[in-house]
């Protein structure tokens, strides 16, 4: 069933685990993340970032996703990753997206505060949740920029949450997007702070190569939502290479069937480790 992401973040802070926030770019995606998360009934959300809707056009794609949250027997939240212009955040809301990301990460205090208070009231119209980022996360959601990692100031994520009073909070605590040169070292001491002060729940961005006890450790420290890009895309590229290779590949389906294969074991791995199965 659709849902908003707010009451899955606030019984994943009661239960002490985080919730796996998926990045899809196409129907196997799609239909590999639900698959696992209603196998293990978990509680999921699925998402697309901004930046990716040049190979997935957000009119044909976030139907898509509502449809499957809709449908599915576990509650799914829809959510719109790293949204950067009010009108694609618009048009996502229009759509039937139950949670947006304002990124105004790279902007100056003020200007990222404004703006993300304003991006969390036209999200409340539609009676759906806002994600902010302070400090910013390393690289880019698709590779192209590489931006340094800023680590949040726990002072500073407190007089955003006031200035915003957004649903959740992406934190930047050595974390990157895309794949990591080697596992980083993660500032749980900044996480605890952050987390000792802002009364909603944190998000982890850039969870490919995050190490499963660094992952638990987040969840332990107050960390509700993690989300997961490039694992995805990696496991669904892999899955159809190795199908190729041990010559399982006799016609269209089962290439599609090896994409939706790839989706599924990745979900399936990081919910076990996330601690959300059998929440839902
Ligand atoms: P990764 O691509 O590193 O998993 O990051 C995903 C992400 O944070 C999407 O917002």
């Amino acid at each position: 069933m659709l849902t908003e992401m707010s009451p899955l973040l606030k019984a994943a802070s009661a239960g002490g685990y985080a919730i796996g926030s998926f990045s899809v770019a196409n129907m196997e995606m799609v239909l590999g993340v639900i698959k696992a998360l209603e196998e293990t009934k978990s509680p999921g959300i699925i998402q697309i970032a901004q930046v990716r809707l040049n190979y997935s056009p957000l009119e044909l794609i976030g139907p898509l996703m509502v449809a499957a949250a809709k449908n599915s027997s576990v509650p799914v939240a829809v959510h719109f990753d790293h949204g950067k212009t009010k009108e694609k955040i618009i048009q996502a809301l229009e759509t039937g997206f139950t949670s947006v990301m304002f990124d105004g990460s790279h902007l100056p205090f003020e200007e990222n505060s404004k703006v993300t208070a304003e991006i969390n009231r036209i999200a409340k119209s539609y009676n759906a949740d806002c994600e902010g980022e302070i400090g910013c996360v390393g690289g880019s959601e698709d590779g192209s920029e590489n931006i340094a990692i800023n680590c949040t100031s726990p002072e500073q994520a407190l007089e955003f949450y006031n200035n915003t009073q957004v649903d959740a909070l992406a934190v930047a605590i050595g974390n990157a997007h895309g794949n990591y040169k080697q596992a980083p070292k993660l500032r749980f001491d900044i996480l605890e702070k952050t987390a000792s002060l802002v009364p909603v729940p944190l998000v982890l961005h850039g969870g490919t190569g995050i190490l499963p006890d660094d992952f638990r450790k987040c969840a332990k420290l107050g960390i509700r939502k993690i989300n997961i890009a490039t694992a995805t895309f990696d496991s669904v590229e892999q899955s159809v290479r190795s199908a190729y290779e041990n010559k399982k590949i006799g016609g269209y389906y089962n290439l599609q069937t090896a994409e939706v294969e790839g989706a599924y074991r990745n979900a399936m791995k990081h919910i076990e480790i996330f601690g959300c199965a059998g929440k839902a």
